[in-house]
């Protein structure tokens, strides 16, 4: 895989997050709808001494899921006890996770759509009474115990919640998706990214990094950090507009912020498919990446610039994709054989 992809440059870096992770709403840029809706439950629930709603937080990786259930557990004054849908192997892992909780804590469950069907069963009593049944024994000897939970709050966060059951996504109070990031704002998180990492950067080249990222935070980051490196070794260490153009074409990263996997895609299904409707897994056959990194990762950003359209069928390339690859030629002499 190459490392000027989508994939790479949106992949977390432990390191690097811890400096640029934003700790407060305070400065925490953009979702001004999700932020005011989160703030104003917290202090309703700060001012009832309750704990807060459980929350779900979806869309694309980057936007801010992991950053908000960190602002809210501190902003709770709870600890944040983190977990992952796939490492939770059995109802066991669940249990000892909840009953080491305390009351106000947040337990965050990342990927929560890869939760397994029968361990999501668990977590219905949880979320709702703050009870946990388990079966101890085994065979005759086997009956069920319930357990008495604190009060605790569930934020679980998915880049896909069209697939959590109907059952799990009605137990969260709050639902929230959060949405690609306007370069205006991407532009406000690159100066305060560039500004904890001491890296001198102009208003101009902080925005030609912040519209070359795919309304992403996180690809942002990764690519301030990248050009960073470009400036110090090439010019004199300032990012200037003209120092982030040239390194973000030397990374191949468009005009428009897409890379080389995001031209593959558009040109299989133009070329290959011609033109669409395709379905993602031949899609994902031929440009050579997960179905779920394409659905994912890749495609949602398409869709919103409006490279593709979705339809029942499958994926078509609008006008635009043609555009993009100096296609249009092709297409108007197609049209004129019809
Ligand atoms: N609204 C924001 N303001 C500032 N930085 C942000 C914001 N959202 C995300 N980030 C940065 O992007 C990185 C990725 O965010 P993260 O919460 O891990 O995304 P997700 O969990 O949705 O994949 C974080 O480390 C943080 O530095
Ligand atoms: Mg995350």
């Amino acid at each position: 895989m190459s490392d000027r992809s989508v994939s790479t440059l949106n992949k977390p870096d432990a390191a690097l997050e811890l400096t640029l992770r934003p700790s407060l709403f305070s400065d925490f840029t953009g979702q001004p709808k999700v932020k005011e809706r989160l703030e104003i439950s917290i202090e309703a629930a700060r001012q009832r001494k309750e704990s807060l709603d459980h929350i779900l937080l979806s869309g694309p990786p980057g936007l801010g899921k992991t950053t908000i259930a960190n602002i809210l557990a501190k902003a709770m004054g709870g600890n944040l006890k983190s977990t992952s849908g796939p490492t939770i192997e059995k109802a066991a892992d669940l249990a000892g996770l909840l009953t080491n909780l305390e009351e106000g804590d947040v337990l965050f469950i990342d990927e929560i759509h890869r939760l397994q069907k029968t361990i999501e069963e668990y977590l219905y009593p949880a979320m709702e009474d703050f009870k946990l049944d388990i079966i101890i024994d085994q065979g005759p000897n086997a009956r069920s115990v319930r357990l008495n939970l604190p009060r605790f709050t569930l934020i679980g966060a998915t880049t896909r919640s069209g697939l959590l059951s109907a059952p799990l996504l009605t137990r969260f109070g709050m639902r929230e998706r959060l949405d690609y990031y306007c370069a205006e704002d991407l532009q406000k998180i690159v100066v305060r990214s560039a500004n904890l990492l001491n890296v001198e950067i102009e208003p101009s080249g902080a925005h030609e990094i912040a519209r070359r990222s795919r309304g992403t935070p996180r690809i942002a980051n990764n690519l301030l950090r990248r050009v960073r490196d470009y400036a110090q070794v090439r010019h004199d260490g300032r990012i200037t507009a003209e120092v982030a153009d040239k390194a973000l074409a030397m990374l191949e990263i468009d005009q428009n912020g897409l890379d080389e996997m995001d031209k593959r895609i558009l040109e299989a299904v133009i070329v290959k498919f011609g033109g669409g409707p395709v379905g993602v897994n031949s899609l994902a056959v031929a440009v050579g990446e997960e179905p779920d990194t394409i659905e994912e990762v890749y495609e949602p950003y398409l869709i919103m610039e409006g490279y593709l359209s979705r339809t029942s069928q499958g994926r078509i390339a609008t006008e635009l994709s043609y555009k993009k690859l100096g296609l249009k030629a092709a297409i108007n002499r197609q049209s004129g054989l019809l």
